[in-house]
């Protein structure tokens, strides 16, 4: 018989009760050291003090007006984004999916307006994840993803990791847009190089083309710059947030600049919860501590100390680990041994890590996790490690 929760997740046994830093507490009144933070969610770890109090005093006062309305605590994060990035305005959804549905809606809709109504084609990248959407399974276009809930949309194709003239040949008078996450998250944490990035840039500058930036799962400070593509000095022209923004509230975002937002007046465009009080509340929260040159360089310091462990930890276990990937906090193991094995032998040292696809294992603490914890999640991977060569 089929579950009363729908079926599509593999979901280990452990349920949690409680949070608080890196930490969870399962139903057993166990503790578990988590690396995976909600899948880069928790930014600032379980239960911040900070920013529980911002939901709370907010939720004293008025959970939810609608979008017909002006909402301070929308523009006050809005201008927050504005001030510390490219971007000239912002749309507030619940999801990255629903920040990918804009994303392609506003691309679209700029060469519409720019009398190009036959500009529809976006670029995207093989083993990119941009959502569940119809629209984000077509830009992504994994056979896993898409089998099975065709028709799919069309309008898009997808394009080899790192095949430079591949790209450029791919850009016609019908390419509306190129996505792509500057660090691959499910994709197996693999970092785009800024050469690449630039590259990118000035192809799409050349040719008129949109360039969308996914930075749901390694923007809002995971790579120790508050965005990802600031390490490659290039901006796009629209930019997908979610996940950290809400630390943990359900939040996401579009950012774009003034010219690539043009098409989306009054009418085009809507989200009945996306932008509420309380979501933007916890976001104007996050940014406030994220976005401090401090709390950064403190990401790039964990993240060195942590990298350093890790790479320690593939010199020893070199039948278990390949290598080190990723940038700031955004971090992955590939693997020789089965990461789905690896996973399981990190529950069982009551370590959460995530797995992705090339055999990675994902590691994505609380962007403030305590050296200490760092020190404890290596211990607990060294002896994961050791279980998986016992087996
Ligand atoms: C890069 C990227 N884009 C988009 C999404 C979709 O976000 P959500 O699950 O909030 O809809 C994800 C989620 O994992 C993601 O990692």
């Amino acid at each position: 018989m089929i579950s009363a929760v729908l079926p599509t997740y593999n979901r280990a046994p452990m349920a949690f009760v409680k949070g608080e830093g890196s930490w969870l507490t399962a139903e057993d009144g166990s503790r578990y050291l988590d690396l995976g933070a909600g899948i880069a969610v928790n930014s600032l770890g379980h239960a911040n003090p900070a920013l529980v109090a911002a939901l709370s005093e907010q939720a004293g006062q008025l959970w939810h007006v609608s979008n017909l309305y002006r909402i301070p605590q929308q523009e006050k994060l809005a201008e927050m984004l504005v001030e510390n990035t490219f971007a000239d305005t912002v749309f507030f959804t619940n999801s990255g999916t629903e920040a990918c549905e804009l994303a392609l809606k506003m691309a679209r809709k700029y060469h519409y307006d720019n009398d190009q109504a036959d500009r529809v084609e976006i670029l995207a990248f093989e083993g990119a994840f941009h959502g569940r959407s119809t629209g984000a399974i077509a830009a992504a276009g994994s056979e896993k993803m898409v089998k099975g809930f065709g028709p799919l949309m069309p309008g898009f194709r997808q394009l080899k990791w790192g095949d430079h003239d591949a790209l450029r040949a791919a850009i016609t008078t019908r390419t509306c847009a190129v996505i792509i996450e500057p660090v691959q998250g499910e994709g197996g944490i693999r970092v785009v190089p800024d050469q690449c990035l630039k590259g990118l840039r000035d192809l799409c500058d050349e040719t008129g083309t949109l360039l969308i930036f996914d930075e749901v799962q390694c923007g809002v400070g995971r790579t120790g710059k508050l965005f990802a593509h600031e390490w490659s000095g290039v901006t796009p022209d629209i930019m997908m947030v979610a996940k950290g923004i809400g630390g943990g509230f359900p939040l996401g975002a579009v950012l774009a600049t003034e010219n690539a937002a043009r098409g989306m007046v009054a009418g085009t465009h809507g989200s009945t919860y996306g932008g509420n009080p309380l979501g933007c509340a916890v976001g104007a929260k996050v940014m406030e501590i994220v976005a401090e040159d401090r709390f950064l360089d403190a990401v790039s310091r964990k993240a060195a100390q942590f990298r350093q462990g890790l790479e320690g930890l593939v010199a020893s276990h070199p039948q278990v680990f390949e290598a080190v990937r990723g940038q700031g906090l955004i971090l992955g193991l590939k693997c020789k041994a089965s990461n789905l094995d690896i996973v399981k032998a990190a529950y069982a040292e009551h370590l959460l890590t995530v797995p992705a696809a090339d055999n990675v294992l994902r590691l994505l603490p609380a962007l403030n996790i305590p050296e200490a914890d760092i020190v404890e999640a290596l211990a607990r991977l060294d002896r994961a490690a050791a279980r998986i060569e016992a087996a």
